[in-house]
C-alpha cells in the first residue's frame, strides 16, 4: 500500500535547478515559472533582485548587510498535477560550493542562456557539474523579445563548445528583437502549431499566446513564416530532432526560444519538463546497490546553513529525499555515526519563509533543524541501512591562509576550523611546510571565506585572519609526484584534510602549461568543475 503511494507520487515530482550566468534572467524566469504555475498571484512575489525582491533572509546579519541571499530556498510549484521543486542555485556574489552541490539534488536541470550572449562563464562550470553527473539539461534561449544572435548559431555555438547536441522542440518565428511568435514542433518534430507572440506593457502579467494553424500563420507573418519553415527544415536534415535515450543520458538537450520577462514561452518550458524531465528514480548507494524509491526511508543531507536563529544556534540541514514516505516525527539513523536523529521539527524553507512539513516523497527537499551533528553527503535512513557516495567536492580557485588572531584561543580555533570543514564550508589544506596554525582554506567563491570569519568569530569565539594566496587553481596529483612539485616554483602541494587528497595548487594556467610542457608526465589532474 504505502509503496504504491510513494511510488505514485515519486511519479509526480520534477526536481530541477536553474544554470545560469548572472544576468540571464534566472530570477525572472522563477518568478514566470511560478505565476504561470499559479502558484503566486502576481509577479514579483517570490524571488528577484532589488525593490523585485519578494524573499529576503533574516538569517545573517552579513546578508542583511550586503542584500544578497546566501540561501538557497527550495521552491515548490504545483503544476498539472505535478509537484516541481525548484532548488535555488545560488549564483551572484554568493557563487560558492553549494552551488554546485544542489546539483547533487536535482534529477534535471534548466540551461537558461542570454539570448544575446550564449554560453557564459558560470553557466559552463554548471554545465560541467550536470555533465559530470548526467543530468539531463533543458535550455531556454530567453530574452527572445530582445535583439540577439542567429538562432541556428546559437545552437551551433551548444554543440561545438560544449558538445551536447541541441533539438529544439519549439523554433522562433521573426528575428531576435523583431519577435513574432514560436513554432511548436513537439518532440516528434512535426507538431507545427504557431503560437504568436502579443507584447504586453510592463511585463508583469502574462503575455498574451494566440494559437493558430500554419496556413494562419503564414498569412499573418509572411517572409519571417517562410523562414521559419526553411530553418525547421534544415533541422530535420540535420537530424536534431529530440532524441529521448541521449537526453537522458545528458548528451542532447531540447531547447526552447522564449522571454521570460514578457511570459513568453514559459507555459511551454512547463510542459516540456513534465514531460520530458525525469521523475525521480532509485539511488545507487557506495557498493552501486540501487535503493529504489517504494523502499523505507532514505535521504542525504545537501546544504548545511548555520546561524539561522542566532538564540538558538542552530544549523539546519537540507535533506534530498531518495526513497519512501518521510513523515514529522519519525526517528531516522544517521548512517555516519549509527546514532538516532529525531525529526520533530522538520521543515521545508521556501526563502525567508519556514512551514512545517507532515510529509515529503522522493524528490522533495526538507530541512532538518538542530542538524549539528550532520554534514554535507551524509545520509539518513529508516530500515535496511544505506549509505550513499560523498558529494564529491569541486576545483576552488579561492586561496587563504587563515592563522588566529589570538594565539590563546587555539583550542577554538581548531575546533571551528575542524567543523567548518566537516560542514562543507570550505575545504581546509594543510601541510608540513604551513603547519597545523596555518591552514589554507579554499574555495570556489569568495564569500565562503565571509561566512567562515563572521562563524569563526561569532559561534567558536576564534577571531581569524586571512591573507590571500596568489593561487587561482588546483589540480589533484600523487604522492610520487608531490615531490617533484615541491621543487617547481609558481606551485605548492597541499594535502585536503577531510580525504587526504594532494592537491597543487599553481597560480594561474600559464604557469600550469609551463609546468606541464617543461615536465611531461606529471599526474596533475583537474578536479570537478571550475579546473
Ligand atoms: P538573474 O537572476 O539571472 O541575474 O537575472 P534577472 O532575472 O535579474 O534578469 C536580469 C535582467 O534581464 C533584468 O533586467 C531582467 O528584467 C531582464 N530580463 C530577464 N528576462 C528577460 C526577457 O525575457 N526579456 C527582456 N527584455 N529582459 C529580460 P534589469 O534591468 O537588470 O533588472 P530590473 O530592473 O528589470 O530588475
Amino acid at each position: 500500500m504505502t509503496g504504491t503511494e510513494v511510488l505514485a507520487e515519486a511519479g509526480r515530482r520534477r526536481t530541477f535547478a536553474v544554470i545560469s550566468h548572472p544576468d540571464a534572467g534566472k530570477s525572472t524566469l522563477t518568478e514566470a515559472l511560478a505565476l504561470h504555475a499559479a502558484a503566486i498571484t502576481s509577479a514579483g512575489a517570490v524571488h528577484g533582485k532589488g525593490d523585485r525582491r519578494g524573499v529576503t533572509s533574516d538569517w545573517m546579519d552579513m546578508e542583511q548587510a550586503r542584500g544578497i541571499s546566501i540561501t538557497s530556498a527550495a521552491l515548490r510549484i504545483d503544476y498539472d498535477g505535478r509537484v516541481l521543486n525548484l532548488l535555488d542555485t545560488p549564483g551572484h556574489a554568493d557563487f560558492s560550493e553549494d552551488t554546485y552541490r544542489v546539483l547533487s539534488a536535482v534529477d534535471a536541470a534548466i540551461m537558461l542562456l542570454d539570448s544575446a550572449k550564449g554560453l557564459e562563464a558560470q553557466t559552463l562550470k554548471l554545465f560541467e557539474v550536470c555533465r559530470a553527473r548526467r543530468v539531463p539539461v533543458i535550455t531556454f534561449v530567453n530574452k527572445w523579445d530582445r535583439p540577439g544572435r542567429e538562432p541556428l548559431e546559437l545552437l551551433d555555438e551548444i554543440e561545438q563548445r560544449i558538445g551536447l547536441r541541441p533539438t529544439p522542440v519549439n523554433w522562433p518565428v521573426g528575428i531576435a528583437g523583431d519577435f513574432r511568435g514560436v513554432v511548436e514542433l513537439g518532440t516528434g518534430g512535426q507538431g507545427r502549431e504557431y503560437v504568436k507572440y502579443h507584447r504586453t506593457p510592463g511585463g508583469a502579467t502574462k503575455a498574451e499566446e494566440e494559437r493558430m494553424d500554419a496556413e494562419a500563420a503564414a498569412e499573418a507573418e509572411g517572409r519571417a513564416w517562410e523562414q521559419a519553415q526553411e530553418e525547421i527544415e534544415l533541422l530535420g536534415e540535420i537530424g536534431a530532432q529530440y532524441d529521448e535515450a541521449s537526453f537522458l543520458a545528458g548528451e542532447s538537450s531540447p531547447v526552447l526560444f522564449g522571454a521570460a520577462l514578457p511570459n513568453f514561452g514559459v507555459g511551454g518550458l512547463l510542459d516540456t519538463l513534465v514531460d520530458l524531465a525525469p521523475a525521480p528514480g532509485s539511488k545507487a548507494d557506495e557498493k552501486g546497490a540501487e535503493r529504489p524509491v517504494e523502499a523505507p526511508f532514505s535521504g542525504q543531507v545537501f546544504k548545511m546553513q548555520a546561524g539561522m536563529d542566532k538564540a538558538h544556534r542552530d544549523r539546519m540541514a537540507f535533506v534530498r529525499v531518495s526513497s519512501g514516505r518521510f513523515e514529522r516525527g519519525m526517528v531516522l539513523t544517521h548512517a555516519a555515526t549509527g546514532r538516532p536523529f529525531a525529526t520533530k521539527y522538520t521543515q521545508q524553507v521556501f526563502g525567508s519563509e519556514r512551514t512545517t512539513v507532515e510529509t515529503a516523497f522522493p524528490g522533495d527537499v526538507i530541512a532538518l533543524v538542530n542538524a549539528a551533528a550532520l554534514s554535507v553527503g551524509d545520509t539518513l535512513y529508516e530500515g535496511p541501512k544505506v549509505v550513499y557516495p560523498p558529494i564529491p567536492s569541486f576545483a576552488p580557485e579561492h586561496f587563504a591562509v587563515a592563522r588566529a588572531k589570538d594565539a590563546g584561543r587555539y583550542k577554538q580555533f581548531q575546533r571551528g576550523i575542524a567543523q567548518l570543514d566537516a560542514e562543507g564550508v570550505v575545504q581546509v589544506l594543510s601541510s608540513d611546510v604551513r603547519g597545523e596554525q596555518a591552514p589554507v582554506l579554499a574555495a570556489v567563491g569568495p564569500l565562503q571565506f565571509e561566512v567562515v570569519q563572521h562563524r569563526m568569530a561569532e559561534e567558536f569565539k576564534a577571531p581569524i585572519e586571512l591573507a590571500n594566496l596568489d593561487y587561482t587553481l588546483a589540480r589533484r596529483t600523487t604522492a610520487a609526484d608531490a615531490e617533484k612539485l615541491h621543487a617547481l616554483s609558481g606551485c605548492e602541494v597541499l594535502r585536503r584534510r577531510s580525504d587526504g587528497e594532494l592537491l597543487v595548487l599553481v597560480h594561474n594556467k600559464w604557469r600550469l602549461r609551463v609546468i606541464e610542457r617543461e615536465h611531461p608526465g606529471l599526474v596533475m589532474e583537474p578536479l570537478l568543475a571550475g579546473g
